[in-house]
């Protein structure tokens, strides 16, 4: 899909990977770019760098969780923009400052419900409206814990998976509704996100991992993600993005 003159909704928009999606989405043209996220002083910036790319830009404060917050969500952006192409289900939380199983049970639930919940309904939700505007793209972000244990955070490892796996059996999504389904599974990338993981900072566990490789940067996503969203074979594509071995110095 030719990414000029199309409507996208990034969610987790507020900073990180969506923020840079975002940006890089109005880089290429995109008419318009609606950005849900909780942190709505921080979209409204996010929607500031998207016009300075020459994009319509609205914050939508979202509640990934809420099936209603996100049916507000897809309808605003229909009847504000007359169309629906591209969704990137993004938002995403992990244990933060705990390790399993030491993890307060509501943070237990929210884990599953805002990684994998909120990117089925997301994804149920965008069909009919990228339907009636000819077909659409939507792109998951999953990670990299999709495919070895991660014993620290185990909720998100198991939620990631299941995004992976949720992907792939929206292949015939293509065929039935012209809505390519695909994913990116990041390794570690320079976000709040690492920063809040542990007590304080990255924790004992993960500070020996990000010293051994070299990070991501948000916009190596984007590139991914916008990758995806224009190949025309793109539906159940699974696309890693890993590390490198840290160079020596
Ligand atoms: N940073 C990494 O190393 C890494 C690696 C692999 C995958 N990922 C995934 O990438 C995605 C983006 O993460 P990031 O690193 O940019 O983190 P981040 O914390 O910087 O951004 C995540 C965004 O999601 C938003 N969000 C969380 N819960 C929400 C909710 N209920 N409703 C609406 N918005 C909500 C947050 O407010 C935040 O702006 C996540 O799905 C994450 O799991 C990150």
């Amino acid at each position: 899909m030719d990414i000029q003159d199309k409507v996208a909704i990034v969610t987790g928009a507020a900073r990180g990977i969506g923020r840079a999606t975002a940006v890089a989405l109005a880089a290429a043209g995109a008419r318009a770019v609606v950005l849900a996220d909780q942190r709505q002083a921080q979209s409204e910036q996010t929607a500031e760098l998207v016009r300075a790319e020459g994009a319509e830009a609205v914050a939508v404060e979202t509640d990934v969780v809420e099936v209603n917050s996100l049916q507000r969500l897809i309808e605003e952006t229909e009847s504000r923009f007359g169309a629906l192409h591209v969704l990137h289900n993004n938002a995403g939380i992990g244990e933060g400052a705990d390790v399993w199983p030491d993890v307060p049970i509501d943070r237990v639930g929210a884990i599953v419900d805002v990684n994998l919940r909120a990117v089925i309904l997301g994804t149920r939700l965008a069909l009919a409206p990228m339907q009636r505007c000819g077909g659409g793209a939507i792109v998951n972000t999953a990670s990299g814990a999709a495919f070895a244990p991660l014993p620290q955070q185990a909720v998100y490892a198991a939620t990631k998976a299941g995004v992976v796996h949720f992907t792939r059996s929206c292949v015939p999504l293509a065929e039935s509704h012209g809505v390519r389904v695909s994913c990116v599974c990041p390794g570690l990338v320079t976000t709040d996100m690492v920063r809040e993981t542990g007590v304080g900072g990255p924790g004992e566990w993960l500070q020996p991992v990000i010293d051994s490789v070299e990070m991501l940067a948000p916009e190596d996503i984007a590139a991914s993600v916008l990758a995806l969203v224009r190949d025309p074979k793109s539906a159940g594509c699974v696309v890693s993005i890993e590390n490198e071995p840290r160079k020596p110095s």
